[in-house]
């Protein structure tokens, strides 16, 4: 079995929520999928909070999918635990990785193209987080 992904999204993320998981599923990777299971409306906070506190127990990494990918930011931030980052680029993906420890990726399903997500998906799930001391006690503020 593959490394353990979780991934979710709204009915604004559906799309590239089902496109990034056949891309995971065909990368090896083993793939918890969170809904929505189509692009009828949901509310994106109820996705958020049952795939973040899987990932906080489990000590997982997420990805959350919403239109914009603000929502699922912000929501997915107000569990303990959640360092979720909204990224739209390469360097931003493996900044929030090294930097921030983050152990959820947020995308904007309407505003960032497939190839691209997959990109940032790659860049981020193969990027670790640094251990240098300044970043570790920057992390160990959060919370
Ligand atoms: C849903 O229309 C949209 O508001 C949602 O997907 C997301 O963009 C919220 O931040």
């Amino acid at each position: 079995m593959g490394r353990e992904v979780v991934i979710g999204s709204d009915h604004g993320g559906y799309e590239l929520k089902e496109y990034i998981k056949e891309y995971l599923v065909d990368s090896g990777y083993s793939v918890k999928d969170f809904g929505t299971y189509n692009s009828n409306p949901v509310d994106y906070p109820d996705i958020a909070k049952e795939l973040g506190e899987y990932v906080v127990e489990k000590n997982l990494e997420g990805i959350l999918i919403c239109g914009a990918g603000i929502g699922m930011s912000i929501a997915a931030n107000k569990i303990t635990g959640i360092r979720a980052a909204l990224c739209y680029n390469n360097y931003i993906a493996k900044l929030s990785k090294l930097h921030n420890h983050a152990n959820i990726l947020c995308l904007g399903g309407r505003l960032i193209g497939k190839e691209l997500a997959k990109e940032i998906v790659d860049v981020w799930l193969n990027t670790g987080f640094s251990k240098e001391e300044r970043h570790m006690r920057r992390i160990g503020k959060i919370e």
